[in-house]
């Protein structure tokens, strides 16, 4: 069953989405060549403590760190370590989700670190493109599946591959609701869009003609592409309001 928020719980989440924003954007000028996802890690940690919330990530069914970053390959759940240190011409998500009041905020973006080749350039820009596509679907009324009518419909140009595998998600006092979101068209999601609903988009593209991901054997979490290609993620939290969509996880 999708929970329809009250205008108490929309409020709350609000002011989660609003903080999540915020830890994504002062992270954002430390993502630099040089550096581990360790720091980075460390630095949501700290900040999110600061704003008096929660790191939602931290123990989430065994997930050992606060935030989650996932370098070229990664699709996503990248662990941050003090031994991975950002190199020159990579791509990485950062993926935070804060608990504050009650409630979650999860929103992420994929970052440029120092020269990146222009066709993974490509890759992001038109992942960020797909998320924005998939939004600007929502409305009360129209039918779910349209998010991933519309990412499709665009990405499929480019040879890239969405993934399968995970999905965007409803979210508020669990940090994973119903529904669940493809980014990809099925009629699986033939749920009606009603006022109150509130889900992410976080669309996963991989750069490769194939969306088959595998995960470690060895972390139980790090998620790759199988073809070694290169994956971009962005991802927000959205409301469907009276009248159309509000991105809660936007500054
Ligand atoms: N933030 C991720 C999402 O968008 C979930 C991370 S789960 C974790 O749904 F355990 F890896 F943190
Ligand atoms: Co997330
Ligand atoms: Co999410």
């Amino acid at each position: 069953m999708v929970i329809i928020k009250t205008k108490e719980e929309i409020e709350k989440m609000r002011k989660v989405g609003k903080l999540a924003a915020q830890l994504l954007k002062y992270v954002e000028p430390f993502v630099k060549e040089g550096v581990s996802t360790l720091y980075l890690n460390d630095l949501c940690e700290e900040y999110t403590q600061k704003n008096g919330a929660v790191s939602a990530p931290l123990n989430y069914h065994g997930f050992p760190k606060s935030i989650c970053t996932s370098i070229n390959n990664v699709v996503c759940h990248g662990i941050p370590s003090e031994d991975e240190i950002l190199r020159d011409g990579d791509i990485v998500n950062v993926d935070v989700t804060v608990l504050l009041d009650g409630f979650h905020g999860d929103t992420s973006a994929t970052f440029l670190v120092g020269n990146v080749p222009e066709e993974v350039k490509n890759l992001v820009l038109r992942t960020e493109n797909a998320l924005y596509r998939g939004i600007n679907e929502i409305a009360p009324g129209k039918y779910l599946y349209e998010v991933g009518r519309a990412i499709e419909k665009y990405i499929s140009k480019f040879g890239y591959s969405i993934v399968r595998d995970y999905g965007g998600h409803g979210i508020g006092r669990d940090f994973h609701e119903e529904p669940y979101v493809h980014h990809h068209y099925t009629r699986e999601d033939a749920i009606r869009l009603r006022p109150g609903m509130i889900f992410t988009v976080e669309p996963m593209i991989n750069m490769g003609n194939s969306y088959e991901v595998a995960t470690s054997a060895e972390d139980g979490w790090t998620v790759t592409t199988r073809d070694g290609s290169r994956s971009a993620q962005f991802e927000h939290t959205v409301l469907v309001t009276d009248r159309g969509v509000e991105i809660l996880t936007k500054l």
